[in-house]
């Protein structure tokens, strides 16, 4: 469930900071991407280079002179969820109260993503008047708690404010990380459909899919629920439902089956295929002049035939220029179009980046750098979000 999700685990200065190296350890079993940051008295309990050894990347301790300008906020912008654990009485009072003043503190009030909590102290430090007060500040502030529990203290005390178990911590997480019923539904196309000419030959095209497979995993990602109907062979994080199809017809058909509030249609699907598909391999010596054509179905346009309330983003891979793009854009009635020049360096069809320009459904243009596949994910995704906020 945790496969290539991005967890950033902040670790505070109390005893249960051993167990979150068991914690550390289990989300890496499950597959999620993990980065750890400390705080000072965390380092008081448990060393940098064990999480180090588990993650595979060294955590940050600072906000100032380690490996970035600015690492709260990239770590802050990176991760899809943060998990606090150990959280003691002083980094929850920090962060109710708004205090930015060690890396875990800022990391915690940029971050937009889900933060769970999971305390551990003292019970007469949990029960404390101060300490109930910022735990409900940090509720009603939308920030998930889990535990803490009673048991076995630090010191030989017994009590509540045991922390959680780490077993109990990863399913929460898998809980928050996973889509729920009223999440945005998002049906993506992606890759180059095949039209076959005889049980080995067929009739494509230079689409890899890598940007509509971004767009699959950036948007699930984010908890939405996602459908990917794909020509291409290549791995998405496993909430993404994934129907593979070869050909146009059977894209079509897929995407016949799926409801969307959302429908991006980056596939690369042929205008055309074979109108004889030939029951065994042609051989040379039998010769072939020509292949006769026939025009496949045009996928995008029967989406936006069939709810004016689907949002659908079409593409557009072309060599002639923008202004043909913005035709496309109001010939095909789709809310947003993606421009690309395919004879550009870095935005042809196999790489890793992309210069895409968005036109809108009144022909307006919005021209992005290069970038990579994944950033214009992102902010596709974000741009979509926005506009259907405006269309209420
Ligand atoms: N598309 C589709 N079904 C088709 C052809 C295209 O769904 N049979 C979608 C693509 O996924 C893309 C958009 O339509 O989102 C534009 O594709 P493009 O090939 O640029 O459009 P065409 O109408 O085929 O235009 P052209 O004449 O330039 O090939």
């Amino acid at each position: 469930m945790l496969q290539g999700r991005r967890v950033l685990l902040a670790v505070t200065g109390g005893v249960a900071a051993y167990k979150s190296a068991f914690l550390a350890s289990r989300l890496v079993e499950a597959g999620a991407e993990v980065k750890v940051i400390l705080t000072e008295s965390a380092g008081e309990f448990i060393g940098g280079q064990t999480f180090a050894a588990i993650t595979g990347g060294q955590p940050l301790t600072s906000l100032f002179g380690e490996t970035s300008v600015s690492p709260h906020t990239e770590l802050a912008r990176w991760c899809d969820v943060v998990i606090v654990a150990p959280a003691t009485a002083s980094t929850i009072g920090k962060v109710a109260n708004g205090i930015s003043s060690d890396l875990v503190s800022a990391t915690l009030l940029v971050t937009q993503s889900p933060v769970l909590i999971a305390p551990a102290m003292h019970t007469e430090m949990w029960e404390h008047p101060a300490t109930q007060r910022n735990i409900k500040t940090l509720e009603s502030d939308g920030y998930l708690f889990i535990g803490p529990a009673s048991g076995p203290l630090a010191g030989g005390d017994f009590g509540m404010g045991r922390m959680s178990e780490p077993d109990e911590i990863v399913e929460a997480v898998e809980t928050i990380l996973s889509p729920d019923d009223s999440a945005l539904r998002i049906l993506v196309t992606a890759g180059g459909t095949r039209e076959p000419l005889d049980p080995v030959r067929y009739l494509g095209n230079r689409s890899s899919g890598k940007m509509g497979h971004a767009i699959a995993d950036e948007a699930a990602r984010r908890g939405f629920r996602v459908t990917l109907v794909t020509a291409a062979d290549m791995d998405v994080l496993p909430t993404v439902k994934v129907v593979s199809v070869e050909t146009a017809d059977e894209m079509l058909e897929a995407v016949s089956g799926e409801d969307a509030d959302v429908a991006i249609m980056a596939a690369a699907v042929a205008d055309f295929r074979p109108s004889k598909l030939s029951e065994g391999k042609i051989s040379r010596a039998d010769g072939l002049d020509s292949i006769e054509l026939s025009p496949t179905p045009d996928v995008l346009a029967s989406v936006v035939a069939r709810d004016e309330k689907l949002f659908v983003v079409g593409f557009a891979a072309e060599t002639e220029g923008v202004e043909r793009a913005i035709e496309k854009a109001l010939e095909k009635k789709v809310d947003l179009l993606v421009y690309n020049d395919v004879t550009e360096p870095g935005s042809g069809f196999e790489g890793d980046t992309n210069r895409v320009v968005l036109i809108d459904n009144e022909g307006q243009t919005d021209s992005w750098p290069l970038m990579s596949k994944k950033e214009v994910a992102s902010l596709l995704l974000d741009r979509i979000v926005g506009d259907l906020a405006t269309r209420g």
